[in-house]
């Protein structure tokens, strides 16, 4: 399948299905105080999707269960919401969501430290991931390749002692959840696919506060830090354009 290019007025329907996804998120985010179980934010989430006229993207797709991804601490991506996993005070969790409104998709990430005392280092893993997003957003520009997007990333997080998960990427996204090209969030500036007018790019980091390395649990989707370091992930959908970089997911 080849990258496929979107026109003004598609990239307009897919700022209203990343509209939506914000909005869930910023409700879900609400929610997250210790003693909140995963599978609350995901019946809330789940509630705010339909509430909004939209179908969740990730339910069902590859046989996930459910509309969210809640990864907690140690864990990176794909976590499944359950009852059994109650927040505290010093947890982060990183809350995924996707949607579908009338045939295009929109995909965005959050993580968020439950309140109480979350410890430097920990802090700091938020905030260098989310301002990883930012410069690989702003790498987002006609004429630069994927190559400088993944290299924006990289770059800020090691200078910060940190390190980039490698087994999972961002990707396009439009009239599918995943589209092609893969996003990398290492590389070499110059290298990769070259960036054309049109594309839409979900930019997804993420990092670990200790080594790079991942493995998978036995439900087959929690990806964990190998070393039981935190992780964090954020996540928009950004369209590339004339004007620059337009951010779909606000
Ligand atoms: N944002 C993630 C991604 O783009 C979430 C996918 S979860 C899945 O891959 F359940 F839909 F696979
Ligand atoms: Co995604």
């Amino acid at each position: 399948m080849a990258i496929i290019c979107k026109s003004a007025a598609e990239i307009e329907k897919m700022k209203q299905s990343g509209h939506i996804v914000r909005q869930v998120l910023d409700h879900v985010r609400a929610l997250v105080k210790p003693g909140a179980s995963t599978m609350d934010l995901e019946r809330a989430a789940e509630g705010k999707i339909n509430d909004l006229g939209a179908k969740p993207a990730f339910k069902g797709y590859y046989d996930y269960p459910c509309v969210l991804c809640t990864s907690m601490n140690e864990e990176i991506v794909h976590g499944i919401p359950s009852e059994k996993r109650i927040l505290k005070a010093g947890d982060i969790v990183s809350i995924d969501c996707g949607v579908v409104l009338d045939g295009y998709y929109g995909d965005a990430a959050i993580t968020v430290a439950v309140d109480g005392d979350i410890k430097p280092e920990v802090k700091k893993l938020l905030e260098v991931t989310e301002a990883s997003l930012e410069r690989a957003i702003a790498a987002a520009q006609i004429g630069n390749s994927v190559g400088d997007v993944g290299a924006a990333v990289q770059e800020f997080v090691e200078a910060n002692g940190f390190s980039v998960v490698r087994e999972f990427v961002g990707h396009g996204i439009g009239t599918r959840l995943h589209e092609e090209p893969q996003v990398p969030n290492y590389g070499n500036r110059g290298q990769g696919t070259r960036l054309r007018e049109g594309m839409v790019l979900a930019i997804e980091p993420m990092v670990n506060s200790g080594g790079p390395d991942t493995r998978v649990l036995d439900d087959k989707w929690t990806a964990v830090t190998a070393d039981g370091s935190y992780s964090a992930h954020f996540e928009h959908c950004v369209a590339v354009t004339k004007d620059g970089p337009v951010i779909l997911t606000q």
